[in-house]
C-alpha cells in the first residue's frame, strides 16, 4: 500500500468557461473565449462554451457528485466577466452571488474550495483595449482579485492567481490556437511579462484584503530531456527548459528572467519597468504544478555526425497525442525542489483524455485508471523523497469544453452526455474514490 500523508487533499479541477455555460446570464459580460469560439474555424466543430456542462445551473448536483466520490478539495475558476463584466469598474453582484453560493455549498459538503482567479476567460472589453499586451490589464486583474477576495475571503483560505500563463501567452498570442487568437511571436514576451506582473499585483492585493490567506500561481511545468548525449541536444534542452520552465519559475523566485532564453528570444525587456521584478517575486505560500507530459529535445541536425544512441520514442500516447510519461512528474518535482525554494506544492492538474464510450450505462476507462495509478506512484515517490506536496487535483471532475478541441476530448472522471447533460461516473471515478477512501493505492 502506498499511503499518502495524513492531511493530503485529494481533489478535482475544472475551469469556468469549460463547464459553466450560461454565458449571457445574470449580467456576465462577454469574454475572449466567447468571441474566439464564435469565430468560424477557431474551435473544432464550431463548438462554444454557451452551454458547456451547464454547471451554472447544476452546481448543486455537481457538488453532490463530488461529495459521493469523497472529494476533499475542488479547484474551480472564477469567471472575471461574471464579476466585473467590463473588465474594470463596477462589480456585478449577481456574479459574486453565484460563487458565494458555490463556496457555501462546498463547505457544507466538507469540500475545501481552491479557486483560481484567472483561467483564460479575459473580459472582451479589456481585449478591446489591448488585452494582455496592455500593462493596464495587470492592474485591472489586481482590482478584480481584490473584489473577489473581499467577498469570499472569510471562507476561502487558498487562492490561485493565474492558470498556466505559458499557455495564455504562447497559444493565445504566439500561435493563435487559443483566444484572443493572435499569431505574432513577438507578442509572447510582453504578454508573459504583463501576466506575471498581474500575478504579483494580485498577490499584493490579496495580502491586503485577506492577510491570512495562502496564495500561489499555477504553472504548466514540463521536464525536458535531450534526445542524446550530443552537446547540440544538451544545449537545446537547456534552452527549451529556459523557455518553458525557467521563464516563469526564475522571476517568481526573484531571479529575474533567464538570460540565456531571453537572449535567444531577442526580447529587449522594454516592458519591464523599475520595481516590476520585485512585484513578480512577491513571496507566495504555494506553487501549483500542472503536469501532463514531457518533451524530448532534438538540437540542430548533426550534419555528418551520428547522434549517439537512439532518441527515445514515445511508447504510449493519450488521445491528445501527449506522451504518457509518469516519471516526468517525479523528475519535475525533484527539479523544482533542487533548484528553487517554493515551500509547498500542489499538483493542480493531471489527467488524460481517452475516447470514452458510454455502453449500457458504463464507461470502462481502464486506460485512465492505469494512467492515474502510475502518476500517483511517481507522486508518492517524490513525496517520500521530501517534496512537500499537499494535494492533488485531477483534471477533471467531468468531461468539458476542451478549448480549441471543443467537446471532442473527454478528460472527466464523469462522462457528460451533452444533449441531456446526464452525468455518469466512469470506472476511473469509482476507482479514484477508493484511492481517496484509503488515502493511497495498493502497491502494484
Ligand atoms: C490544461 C488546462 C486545462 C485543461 C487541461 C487539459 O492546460 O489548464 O484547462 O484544458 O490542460
Amino acid at each position: 500500500m502506498l499511503r499518502f500523508p495524513d492531511s493530503f487533499t485529494w481533489g478535482v479541477a475544472t475551469a469556468s468557461y469549460q463547464i459553466e455555460g450560461a454565458v449571457g446570464e445574470d449580467g456576465r459580460g462577454p469574454s475572449i473565449w466567447d468571441t474566439f469560439s464564435y469565430t468560424r474555424g477557431k474551435v473544432l466543430n464550431g463548438d462554444t462554451g454557451d452551454v458547456a456542462c451547464d454547471h451554472y445551473h447544476r452546481w448543486e448536483d455537481d457538488i453532490a457528485l463530488m461529495s459521493n466520490l469523497g472529494i476533499g478539495g475542488y479547484r474551480f475558476s472564477i469567471a472575471w466577466p461574471r464579476i466585473v463584466p467590463a473588465g474594470r469598474g463596477a462589480p456585478n453582484p449577481a456574479g459574486l452571488d453565484f460563487y458565494d453560493r458555490l463556496v457555501d455549498g462546498l463547505l457544507e459538503a466538507g469540500i475545501t474550495p481552491f479557486p483560481t482567479l484567472y483561467h483564460w476567460d479575459l473580459p472582451q472589453a479589456l481585449d478591446d483595449e489591448g488585452g494582455w499586451l496592455s500593462r493596464d490589464t495587470a492592474e485591472a486583474f489586481a482590482d478584480y482579485s481584490g473584489v473577489v477576495v473581499g467577498r469570499l475571503g472569510d471562507r476561502v483560505k487558498t487562492w490561485l492567481t493565474l492558470n498556466e500563463p505559458w499557455v495564455s501567452s504562447h497559444l493565445g498570442y504566439g500561435k493563435g490556437e487559443h483566444a484572443p487568437g493572435h499569431a505574432n511571436w513577438s507578442e509572447v514576451w510582453p504578454v508573459t511579462h504583463h501576466l506575471l506582473l498581474a500575478h504579483g499585483l494580485a498577490v499584493q492585493q490579496i495580502r491586503e484584503v485577506a492577510p491570512d490567506a495562502d496564495v500561489g500561481i499555477v504553472l504548466n511545468l514540463e521536464p525536458q530531456y535531450p534526445a542524446s548525449e550530443h552537446p547540440a541536444d544538451i544545449e537545446a534542452t537547456r534552452l527549451a527548459d529556459g523557455y518553458w520552465n525557467r521563464w516563469f519559475l526564475d522571476p517568481l523566485a526573484g531571479r529575474g528572467y533567464p538570460e540565456d532564453a531571453v537572449a535567444d528570444s531577442g526580447w529587449n525587456q522594454a516592458e519591464v519597468q523599475p520595481g516590476d521584478l520585485s512585484v513578480i517575486a512577491e513571496p507566495c505560500d504555494l506553487l501549483g504544478v500542472n503536469f501532463y507530459s514531457r518533451k524530448i529535445i532534438v538540437g540542430a541536425d548533426l550534419v555528418g555526425e551520428e547522434r549517439p544512441g537512439t532518441p527515445p520514442e514515445p511508447e504510449e500516447l493519450t488521445e491528445m497525442g501527449w506522451e504518457v510519461y509518469p516519471e516526468g512528474l517525479y523528475d519535475i518535482l525533484m527539479k523544482v525542489k533542487r533548484e528553487y525554494d517554493f515551500e509547498t506544492i500542489y499538483i493542480t492538474e493531471n489527467g488524460a483524455a481517452y475516447p470514452d464510450e458510454l455502453v449500457d450505462g458504463r464507461v470502462e476507462d481502464d486506460n485512465r485508471i492505469s494512467y492515474l495509478q502510475r502518476h500517483f506512484a511517481q507522486l508518492h515517490r517524490a513525496i517520500e523523497e521530501g517534496v512537500d506536496v499537499r494535494g492533488y487535483f485531477l483534471w477533471s471532475l467531468m468531461d468539458n469544453f476542451e478549448w480549441a478541441y471543443g467537446y471532442s476530448k473527454r478528460f472527466g472522471l464523469t462522462y457528460v452526455d451533452y444533449p441531456t447533460q446526464q452525468r455518469t461516473v466512469k470506472k476511473s471515478g469509482e476507482w479514484y474514490s477508493t484511492v481517496i477512501a484509503a488515502n493511497g493505492l495498493p502497491s502494484a
